[in-house]
């Protein structure tokens, strides 16, 4: 069933004079009707508690449980919640990803609700939300927000979050930024954050960029916003193709590769490369062995930092890895580049296809 509420408050026009005292009567209640939004809970630190010293914290607490520890969230945003698991962000998957976008989309296609909330583990928050990003569409906000302390600690940092993400996800200024991850008073672009710091609640960063905006006591601020945007239209019931990483240090022998080659099934690699994009020798040979059976490789960097490009002659530079049809991946970390190439094989194969995508 539909439910509407509709919430009666008392709007005092601050300096100015309402129709209503300019016609000599005492001013009308007005209707104010908070915008809807739709909850969409997962696990994490943020629904976290241990009841003792001795034991690990795990994700127990139901959606409902962290709004309601939200003072002032009823005074943002009618909220309603689904939960969709409850798991630490390590056991993300896939399928969830689906889920969650699944939710996501249909939550934001009714004209009452102004944004989506994913509560999530901070560990492998920016994969979800750079997956959201890329496969939900439209103008309306997904917010993705967790905490570094738990639940059950006095100074836990998640109904704070919670609260500011509510704001970002009904502010006007939010919309048309795709997903965003709101933690700590600072708002980041998807395809851009990351997590920086295992422990402190100032964990997350855009290293290269910066935030996009604040979250303070009395405004939502943006001061700028991500442009390298795109949308992967993915087609119904669809699985994700299966795509790994490997790191390229000092002595790597391809060893892993032809592991996945041997085991099966690999549809796509992502070697996080050296530098601008460079591998060792025995490495590239095992790349060049997964080119020939048909295995999509893109190339990104392991530097945290800066594009990559095909500037490096001999078996493993950039150049030879260009040669081989290989894809370079722009700035994206290694993680991301996973995401962006799990939806773009559900589209195409063809190397030229692929970097287009890559480069937008
Ligand atoms: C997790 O990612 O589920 C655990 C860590 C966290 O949420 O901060």
């Amino acid at each position: 069933m539909k439910r509407i509420v509709v919430v009666l408050a008392l709007v005092f026009v601050l300096g100015g004079a309402s129709p209503a005292a300019l016609c000599g009567q005492d001013p009308l209640p007005s209707v104010v009707v908070l915008p809807t939004v739709v909850v969409l809970s997962t696990g994490g630190t943020i629904a976290s508690t241990r009841a003792q010293r001795e034991e690990g914290y795990a994700a127990s607490l139901s959606g409902e449980q962290l709004v309601a520890a939200v003072p002032g969230l009823d005074r943002v945003a009618l909220v309603e919640v689904q939960n969709v698991a409850n798991v630490g962000s390590t056991n993300m998957t896939p399928a969830l990803w689906l889920e969650v976008s699944r939710r996501a989309g249909e939550a934001l296609a009714r004209p009452e609700v102004a944004g989506v909330l994913v509560t999530h583990g901070t560990d492998t928050m920016e994969e979800t939300a750079y997956f959201l990003d890329l496969t939900v569409s439209g103008e309306k906000p997904v917010v993705l927000v967790g905490a570094m302390r738990a639940a059950s600690e006095p100074d836990a940092d998640g109904p704070r979050n919670l609260l500011d993400a509510a704001r970002v996800a009904v502010s006007e200024e939010a919309k048309g930024k795709g997903a965003l991850v709101v933690l700590n008073g600072e708002i980041h672009a998807a395809r851009e954050v990351t997590k920086t710091h295992a422990l402190a609640v100032e964990s997350f960063d855009t290293p290269e960029f910066g935030a996009l905006g604040v979250v303070n006591v009395d405004a939502v601020r943006f001061y700028r916003a991500p442009l390298r945007r795109q949308t992967v239209e993915l087609p119904p019931d669809v699985v994700l193709p299966t795509v790994d990483i490997i790191p390229n240090y000092a002595g790597s022998d391809g060893r892993l590769i032809r592991g996945l080659l041997k085991e099966g099934p690999v549809d796509g690699l992502v070697v996080e490369a050296a530098g601008a994009g460079n591998i060792a020798t025995p490495l590239f040979h095992a790349v060049r062995e997964a080119r020939e059976a048909g295995v999509a490789v893109v190339i990104t960097s392991r530097t945290h930092g800066g594009r990559v490009l095909p500037l490096y002659a001999g078996g493993g530079g950039g150049t030879t890895l260009h040669e081989l049809g290989c894809v370079f991946a722009d700035n994206l970390s290694a993680q991301k580049a996973r995401v962006l190439l799990m939806a773009a094989l559900t589209r195409t194969r063809d190397p030229e296809e692929l970097r287009r995508l890559f480069e937008r």
